[in-house]
C-alpha cells in the first residue's frame, strides 16, 4: 500500500552521481577498487529507488586516467540506464578526465575544447561548464567560458538553472585538496549573481558535503568510486572504500532538497508493519496526521 503523499511533487528529480573514475580492463584503482562495479552498483541503486529521473548527471572524473576505453565503458554502462529511465544524460569532465579522448568517445567529437553544455529538461536548464585546467588538478575557469557562462545566463529559464561543475566552489577542510580546488569563486560568485542559478552540483571532494556560493546552495555528491575518510585528521587524505554515495536532488518550485543515497545496499527492515500501513490506509486523508503523529501515552 502506498500513502498519497501530502505534499506536491518536485517539478524535477535529478540522480547526481560524482567521480566514478573508471578505469577500463578489470584494473583497480589504487589496487583495491572495482570502479566498474562501483558504477554499476550505483546505477542499480538509482533504478532501485523507482524514482522518476528527470536527469541524471555525472560530474566529472569519469575515467581515472583518461583512457579511451574507460569512457567506452563508460557509456555501456550508462546508455541502458539512461535509456531504461527515459532521463537525460549530462556529463561533465574533471581533473582526472582528459579532453580529446572523454570528447572523441563520449560525444563524438574531435576536440580539446571544453565541453560546456546546456541541456533544457522539462523547463529546467542544466548548464555544465567544463572546470579541468589542461595540466593541472586544480579547477578554474577561462575568460571565454566566464563569458559564455553570462550569456548563457542573461536569460532565465522556466524553471531556472543547476549548474554543474566538477570542482566544488566551497571551501573544503582538507590542506592537500585545498591546493586542488576552485581558483577563484569570488569571480564565479559575482557572475552567478542576480542570475536564476537555484543549485550548484559538484564532485571533486569525494565527500558528501554541502555549502552556499553567494545565495546558491552548492551540493557535493561523496564519490562512487571511493570517499576521503572525514574521520581521519585533516592534513591527511585517507581514501577509503566507502561509504560511496549520490545524491537524489529534488526540485520543487521554491526550493530544491538533496538527499544522499548511500551505493551499498544494506540489510533493511520494515520500519511500518504492514497492519499499520494498512490500518492508516483506512483514515480518512486529513485526519491522518492527527492519527499519526500524536505520540501514545
Ligand atoms: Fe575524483
Ligand atoms: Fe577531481
Amino acid at each position: 500500500m502506498a500513502l498519497t503523499a501530502s505534499r506536491p511533487a518536485p517539478t524535477h528529480v535529478i540522480a547526481h552521481l560524482s567521480d566514478p573514475h573508471l578505469i577500463a580492463r578489470g584494473g583497480l584503482l589504487a589496487g583495491r577498487i572495482d570502479t566498474e562495479h562501483q558504477l554499476r552498483q550505483a546505477l542499480a541503486r538509482v533504478e532501485a529507488s523507482q524514482e522518476r529521473v528527470d536527469a541524471l548527471v555525472i560530474s566529472g572524473d569519469l575515467a581515472d586516467s583518461g583512457d579511451p576505453e574507460a569512457y567506452g565503458l563508460l557509456r555501456t554502462i550508462v546508455d541502458p540506464v539512461v535509456e531504461r529511465l527515459g532521463c537525460a544524460l549530462v556529463l561533465t569532465g574533471g581533473n582526472h578526465d582528459e579532453r580529446r579522448p572523454m570528447a572523441r568517445t563520449l560525444f563524438g567529437v574531435d576536440t580539446d575544447a571544453p565541453h560546456d553544455t546546456v541541456t533544457d529538461v522539462h523547463g529546467l536548464r542544466i548548464i555544465t561548464i567544463d572546470t579541468a585546467v589542461p595540466g593541472y588538478h586544480h579547477g578554474g575557469l577561462s575568460d571565454d567560458q566566464y563569458a559564455w557562462l553570462t550569456r548563457k545566463l542573461a536569460d532565465p529559464a522556466e524553471h531556472g538553472t543547476v549548474l554543474v561543475m566538477h570542482h566544488a566552489p566551497i571551501t573544503y577542510r582538507s590542506p592537500v585538496m585545498q591546493l586542488l580546488d576552485f581558483d577563484d569563486v569570488h569571480r564565479l560568485r559575482a557572475v552567478l549573481e542576480g542570475t536564476d542559478v537555484r543549485a550548484v552540483l559538484s564532485g571533486h571532494l569525494h565527500v558528501t558535503s554541502f555549502g552556499t556560493l553567494g545565495r546558491v546552495p552548492v551540493f557535493v555528491a561523496g564519490g562512487v568510486s571511493y570517499v576521503d575518510d572525514v574521520g581521519a585528521p585533516r592534513e591527511l587524505l585517507m581514501g577509503v572504500d566507502g561509504p560511496q554515495s549520490w545524491n537524489l536532488v529534488e526540485v520543487h518550485t521554491d526550493q530544491v532538497v538533496g538527499t544522499v543515497v548511500p551505493i551499498e545496499q544494506h540489510q533493511t527492515w520494515p520500519a511500518l508493519t504492514e497492519a499499520v500501513m494498512a490500518f492508516m490506509e483506512t483514515v480518512p486523508e486529513e485526519d491522518r496526521r492527527e492519527v499519526f503523529s500524536r505520540k501514545r501515552t
